[in-house]
């Protein structure tokens, strides 16, 4: 997609408002002049102006158009720069076209940005611009078929998009693994003929003394739930089960783009859960790399087995000051928080009021989970350490408690994206059905943020 914010002809001009006491969203077009003007609200908020850019985007691409000039004079003046970088976002996200593999058009769209006088637009919109080709790249990892995207070919991907932004990459293979202890990935990764891999990203922007942040991220290439077999409909999308690893990813690479002045760390499990004949079955114990041992309750629940090693390798192999994770993890989030709002779990008031912030400026919607005591007794076990799965409900604090264990007293949050990755049916006009890259936007603000205290 073409940005250009001088004015220049396209097919139609859209006029952004805020005020009046016309319905917030609704669409006019006016004119032989082809205008559409679009009306916000009195109340309307950055996230209004994303979701209205990508509804005049989708608009007039079914009417034929092939450009569209976006005024943004009156986002400008009611929400300054957060509306401008919204709002492209908006539009951009709008045009995303999954990936196919059979014969189809390409539909070329320009986006124009006019009214941006008195602002430094160009860096805006650079910036957008880079986050969002990053939540593309993110949708586009997670619909990808799992039999296109291993463990290892997720690391290729991950490590050739790394190598252009200017990120380290490193991928541990499984005798490296193995020999660092750890038997909790293994547990999942050794049940798959295709080998696990451990991917770890730096972008070293910041000091080179400064702890970095790390970013963990469930890459689960494909979930089938092992001996504890999925059923046809709950298996049927789990393709998307590596959505933490793209989100995490993506972030860093959106931050190696924009050259931000922070050291941020993703570290990325990437294994299939699969059976094999000697994978896991209930009952197992396994060695996790922290030596805790883990009772196998459900081969289902095999994120946070993956979860905790990377975890563990995080703080004691990178040095993370902080550790944020980012999972697919529970049926329990969506069901408790549907498919708009994703769960937090965490151990820091501070880091997970950061987190909040930047969701906000991201759109993106979190809800942060109570972690009474008792909650944390659930997943002990007779024989081991802990337990994969509880039987008294709340999966998913139970599931986040899990991951938890293994950060210990480092600052962390955990992300549960089960509701928010995967959509059948859009539910923002930014949306289409598959992947929505969740989390992306948010990560990126909330390293972002850490640079500029
Ligand atoms: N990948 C699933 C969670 C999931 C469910 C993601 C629906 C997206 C949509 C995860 O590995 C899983 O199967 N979790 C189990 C845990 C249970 C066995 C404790 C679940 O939620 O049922
Ligand atoms: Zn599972
Ligand atoms: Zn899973």
């Amino acid at each position: 997609m073409v940005k250009i914010w001088a004015q220049e002809s396209a097919d139609w001009r859209f006029v952004m408002e805020r005020g009046g006491d016309s319905a917030p969203m609704s669409l006019r077009a006016v004119g032989p002049d082809r205008a559409l003007v679009m009306n916000l609200g009195a109340d309307a908020t950055a996230e209004t102006a994303r979701r209205g850019a990508a509804k005049a985007v989708r608009t007039v691409r079914e009417l034929g158009a092939q450009s569209l000039l976006l005024d943004v004079t009156g986002i400008k003046q009611a929400l300054g720069a957060d509306g401008l970088a919204a709002a492209v976002q908006g539009a951009e996200l709008a045009c995303y076209q999954q990936e196919s593999w059979k014969e189809r058009e390409d539909r070329p769209f320009a986006l124009y940005v006019a009214g941006t006088e008195g602002m430094d637009a160009e860096a805006v919109l650079r910036e957008t611009d880079a986050v969002t080709r990053a939540v593309c790249f993110a949708r586009d990892l997670t619909n990808r078929p799992g039999n296109l995207l291993t463990p290892d070919m997720m690391a290729q991907a991950m490590a050739q998009a790394a190598q252009r932004a200017g990120v380290e990459a490193e991928i541990l293979d499984e005798s490296r693994t193995r020999a660092l202890g750890m038997g909790a990935f293994h547990a999942v990764g050794d049940s798959a003929a295709h080998p696990p891999r451990l991917i770890v990203l730096r972008w070293k922007g910041g000091a080179a003394d400064a702890a970095p942040m790390a970013l963990v991220g469930k890459g689960v290439c494909f979930d089938t739930g092992g001996y504890n077999l999925k059923s046809g409909a709950g298996i049927k999308t789990m393709r998307s089960d590596m959505a933490g690893a793209a989100a995490v990813c993506a972030a860093v690479l959106a931050l190696a783009e924009n050259k931000v002045p922070v050291n941020v760390t993703a570290v990325i499990p990437a294994v299939e859960n699969r059976l094999s004949p000697d994978s896991m079955v209930a009952g197992d114990v396994v060695r996790s790399m922290s030596g805790r041992t883990i009772q196998i309750n459900n081969t289902d629940a095999e994120g946070r087995l993956v979860l905790a090693d990377a975890v563990t390798y995080a703080i004691e192999k990178e040095n993370a000051a902080q550790v944020v994770d980012v999972a697919t993890l529970t049926g329990a989030c969506v069901a408790a928080l549907g498919h708009l709002t994703a769960g937090l779990v965490s151990n820091s008031d501070e880091l997970c009021a950061a987190f909040l912030r930047a969701a906000a400026q991201a759109g993106e919607q979190y809800w942060r989970f109570p972690t009474f005591p008792e909650y944390r007794k659930m997943i002990d076990s007779p024989v081991a350490d802990l337990c994969n799965q509880s039987s008294d409900g709340c999966g998913a604090i139970t599931a986040g408690l899990f991951v938890g264990a293994f950060a210990g007293d480092t600052p962390w949050v955990h992300v549960d994206i089960a509701g928010t990755a995967w959509v059948d049916r859009p539910r923002r006009e930014y949306q289409c059905a598959g992947a929505t890259g969740a989390g992306v936007t948010t990560l990126y603000r909330l390293c972002a943020g850490l640079a500029r205290p």
